[in-house]
């Protein structure tokens, strides 16, 4: 029944059949008696031939007139076509425009720089890139609920607003509550995850998060989603298994489903053989420090770091070059732990053989990606958790209900947190996260 539209995707289940497309001309050439329509429609995409003997004069003339992104209604033949993108292509019979253009569609075939690309990001989203890009996103999203589910953690949605910092407090955004108490857009759902995870063993929040980062970074969001599994009891070491677990079932499931969309962003998929497989390696703190210094000493740095780098004094964070070289001689993520406490957030459990050095692990992509997981065992004794928030100068007041869940059947427990973006970056081997996610919020972004 050609009246019953078929998806692009599901053309190839049609082949000698006549159907009905509903599609947007992305491009179109042709001449003579001869038009090519380049069509997409969200699920793929397709050519489509007009030839003038096989239609009408009405119908060759409006292929003619069609314009870049008109939206149209094809009816055509599926003809079995090996060299074209998805095996199939369309012997058009008829089409109708469904809309009138108003004005001239701004992205043309030319290449455009990213600035205006970003500022028609609502219309940008249609062409091929993005396409890729954000349906692997979505890939990703499913995995992430079908890896957790299959380890029996259940979805626990932490709030937005929250009375508590939890990270960095310079990169809090306050929000005006009427003048009454405070209140902040959510950094992170861990904390609220710790109360779901002594609720129900296994959690994992998913959602938005919120840092005024004012630095301008290709790894930085004001706004980014993070998954954020949590578990109660668990230990440091654990929660490393979990994380490996976790990431490679995410390389693996994109491998498998979205050949189509890593080779339209040409990613060398070989580069992410690795990290599919788990077996990341764990370094400490102390010995990365010894490998940067000894990779500089070498003048072994990989192409992108600059010859002026600097070692890491021992107490010092690692800044983005030194997440390079960590990764650089690794053919996937890299799992760096025990730092020291004092670099740390509050809530890191003390390494019981050196209280200098926290419970914790970054995970660190390789080809220069940096950190995409931050994680640790929590603090579970009520008082060194009390003395951790004071000493860090936050009010304990805000603080009374996170200290209840030590009061009250405490016991170790740990999560980590995965950027979403900064993962969909490096699995689709972009050079910035505001590709990542369909309308990126940055310092110098807010619209559309
Ligand atoms: O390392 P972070 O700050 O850890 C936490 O928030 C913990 N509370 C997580 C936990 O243990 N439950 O952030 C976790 C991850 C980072 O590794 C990074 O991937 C991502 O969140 N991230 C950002 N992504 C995009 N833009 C930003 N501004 C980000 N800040 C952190
Ligand atoms: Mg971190």
């Amino acid at each position: 029944n050609p009246s019953t539209p078929v998806s692009i995707a599901a053309l190839s289940q049609h082949i000698g059949q006549t159907v009905t497309v509903h599609a947007w001309l992305t491009d179109k050439s042709g001449k003579g008696k001869l038009q090519f329509l380049k069509l997409r429609d969200g699920s793929g995409f397709v050519q489509a031939t007009v030839f003038k003997t096989d239609v009408s004069e009405e119908t060759f003339e409006a292929a003619k007139r069609l314009s870049q992104e008109q939206n149209v209604t094809v009816v055509g033949e599926v003809r079995a076509d090996e060299r074209a993108p998805g095996g199939v292509e369309l012997a058009v019979r008829d089409l109708s425009p469904t809309a009138e253009m108003v004005g001239e569609y701004p992205i043309t075939p030319k290449e455009h720089g990213i600035e205006f690309l970003m500022d028609h990001r609502h219309l940008w989203l249609r062409h091929r890139r993005p396409w890729a890009i954000l349906r692997i996103r979505d890939c990703v999203q499913r995995g992430v609920t079908d890896f957790f589910h299959s380890q029996g953690f259940i979805r626990f949605d932490a709030p937005f607003f929250t009375p508590n910092a939890a990270e960095d407090t310079t990169e809090l955004f306050e929000i005006d509550l009427f003048g009454e108490d405070k209140a902040y857009l959510s950094q992170t759902g861990q904390l609220h995850a710790e109360a779901g995870a002594l609720a129900f063993g296994k959690v994992y929040t998913f959602g938005p998060t919120f840092r005024a980062e004012k630095s301008k970074t290709r790894r930085h969001l004001l706004e980014f989603w993070m998954i954020e599994p949590e578990v109660a009891p668990s230990s440091h070491a654990q929660n490393m298994d979990l994380q490996e677990a976790f990431v490679s079932s995410l390389v693996r499931r994109v491998l498998t489903e979205c050949q189509e969309e890593l080779g339209l962003l040409g990613r060398d998929m070989s580069k992410l053989a690795g990290a599919a497989e788990g077996n990341y390696p764990r370094i400490s703190y102390t010995e990365a420090l010894e490998i940067i210094r000894t990779h500089i000493e070498a003048g072994d740095l990989p192409p992108n770091v600059q010859p002026d780098v600097q070692p890491v004094e021992w107490g010092d964070d690692l800044g983005a070059p030194h997440e390079t070289i960590l990764g650089y001689h690794h053919d996937r993520p890299v799992m760096i732990e025990k730092y020291p406490a004092a670099i740390k957030a509050f809530y890191m459990q003390p390494d019981p053989g050196d209280a200098r050095v926290a419970l914790c692990d970054d995970m660190i992509a390789p080809e220069g990606y940096g950190e995409i997981i931050g994680g640790s065992e929590r603090i579970h004794d009520y008082d060194l958790l009390r003395e951790r928030i004071e000493a860090q100068g936050l009010p304990l007041e805000a603080f009374e209900w996170y200290l209840d869940l030590r009061r009250f059947g405490s016991v170790p427990h740990a999560g980590f947190g995965m950027g979403l973006e900064r993962v969909i970056a490096w699995i689709c081997g972009i050079d910035h996260i505001r590709e990542a996610i369909p309308f990126p919020r940055m310092l110098t972004r807010m619209s559309p």
